[in-house]
């Protein structure tokens, strides 16, 4: 029996087993989950070992990683697999229509925390393997897995890792699916990714909270301080104000502005997508130019005060706000970090104190589009989807792409196989579970594919 017939007569048995999967509570970021997330990668190397792949739980420092490799021949290239089994926090939980932890099926998708982000992604590529391994008992190419649990909070600890186990996961390419297709029958492949710098902004002022009756007028608010601190990041058109924050952004090319006019685009459904009044971004650029090639800052969160029911008239003792920013080639995590806490310090009156703290970050990826891999994922698509990939880039980010460039030397082929529209990190996280069964057989397809790709070593 062939891989591609495995997987359609296994469809069933493949999703059962995506949901229990689904059904660990793995939030990397909450350490009342700490239990979850080692039940859950116990899960996952219990399941690569079950297909006859050498696989390992490994300690990272933080959250553990799963390691699994099965090698066929040192004559075909080796692929390094990559995915997270951490997922999001499933707040705010009055908004799921079904329990985050209790995956169902609904009009085709799956919904659950993680069935696209990304258990769901990952394990197709699982599948695949699985499809030969049980039909032909060998591979078409050396496969090595790297599942790691903490994708959702920076990858803080797997860079290291990375670094100090760069013989044991030496690879020709990496494959990651863990974005989302252009639109629903709309397969792609990205080629960008933007990066991340993060900051935390503490505004101090009285040692307690004051009366503010008493005092309102004779000291500083640090809730309105730090707002019109915030309100001073971006000018009114939309550009970030931080001196020098431009400084090192890249100008994007002809060929990607020729890729980016060639994709269908409909502002209107893009914005019913999102549920919002209306959109906003820089003056100057089209949505998906704003949402993939510029920079922008965002505050995440933003607390202090009283937040309690009725009203409490006081001055607050502080407010705080959680920043972060996302980069696009050639940007610098550290460098923007340090730009923006100068630009904070300029701004901010002396009448408060100001604590900037720095979380970590990524730089932006890009991959090249001109590759024997991308042309073998390329036509893996096209053979499995019955058309050519669109060429797309993200605004999100996936930490380790860069070091995977830097460490091992090698480029990862991005692919997505969620959609758009898959509420992922917001409630009601979905997966179209055909999606799943077709990533399944494209991945199938891409492995003999990547087999065929010459002088990898
Ligand atoms: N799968 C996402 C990355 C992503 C987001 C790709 C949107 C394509 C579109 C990933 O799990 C993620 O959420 N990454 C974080 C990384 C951060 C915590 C450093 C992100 O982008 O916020
Ligand atoms: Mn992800
Ligand atoms: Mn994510």
């Amino acid at each position: 029996m062939q891989p591609l017939q495995y997987l359609k007569d296994q469809e069933a048995d493949s999703l059962a087993q995506l949901k229990e999967f689904v059904r660990f509570p793995s939030v990397s970021a909450q350490p009342e989950y700490r239990q979850d997330m080692k039940r859950c990668a116990q899960w996952v190397a219990g399941y690569l070992s079950g297909l006859g792949i050498t696989s390992k739980i490994c300690e990272t420092g933080g959250h553990q990683c799963v390691y699994g490799e099965y090698s066929v021949s040192d004559k075909v290239p080796t692929v390094l697999i990559y995915g997270h089994y951490d997922v999001q926090p499933p707040d705010p939980l009055d908004l799921w229509k079904t329990p985050p932890f209790e995956p169902v099926e609904k009009d085709g998708w799956l919904f659950g925390r993680g069935a696209d982000d990304d258990k769901g992604q990952i394990f197709a590529h699982i599948k695949a393997v699985e499809a030969y391994l049980k039909t032909t008992g060998s591979l078409p190419v050396n496969v090595k897995f790297l599942i790691e649990g903490e994708e959702e909070v920076s990858s803080n600890n797997l860079e290291l890792f990375v670094k100090n186990n760069a013989g044991m996961l030496r690879a020709d390419v990496a494959l990651i699916s863990d974005g989302s297709q252009y639109g629903i029958d709309m397969p792609s492949i990205s080629y960008g990714l933007r990066g991340i710098a993060t900051i935390e902004v503490k505004v101090i002022g009285p040692d307690r909270d004051l009366h503010s009756g008493r005092f309102g007028g004779s000291v500083a608010n640090p809730i309105n301080m730090l707002c019109r601190l915030i309100s001073r990041l971006h000018d009114e058109n939309g550009h970030i104000a931080i001196d020098g924050f431009y400084d090192d952004v890249y100008t994007a090319g002809e060929w990607e502005k020729q890729q980016f006019a060639m994709l269908p685009f409909d502002e209107k459904e893009y914005l019913a997508t999102t549920a919002s009044p209306g959109l906003w971004g820089e003056k100057g650029f089209s949505t998906l130019q704003r949402v993939w090639t510029r920079p922008t800052l965002d505050c995440n969160g933003i607390t202090g005060g009283y937040q309690g029911e009725g009203t409490k008239t006081i001055i607050p003792s502080w407010a705080s706000a959680k920043i972060s920013m996302r980069l696009v080639p050639d940007m610098d995590p550290a460098d923007i970090c340090t730009k923006a806490e100068a630009f904070l310090r300029k701004i901010c009156p002396d009448s408060v104190t100001l604590v900037v703290s720095r979380r970590d970050g990524c730089k932006p990826v890009q991959v090249p589009v001109e590759s024997p891999w991308l042309d073998a994922a390329s036509s893996a698509i096209e053979q499995t989807f019955g058309r050519k990939p669109f060429f797309k880039k993200e605004g999100g980010s996936i930490p380790i792409v860069e070091t995977f460039k830097s460490v091992l030397g090698i480029d990862t082929l991005l692919f997505g196989l969620g959609q758009p529209d898959s509420n992922c990190h917001s409630p009601n996280e979905r997966f179209l579970i055909r999606d799943f069964h077709r990533g399944s057989r494209m991945s199938v397809v891409l492995m003999e594919k990547l087999a065929g790709v010459r002088g990898a070593r």
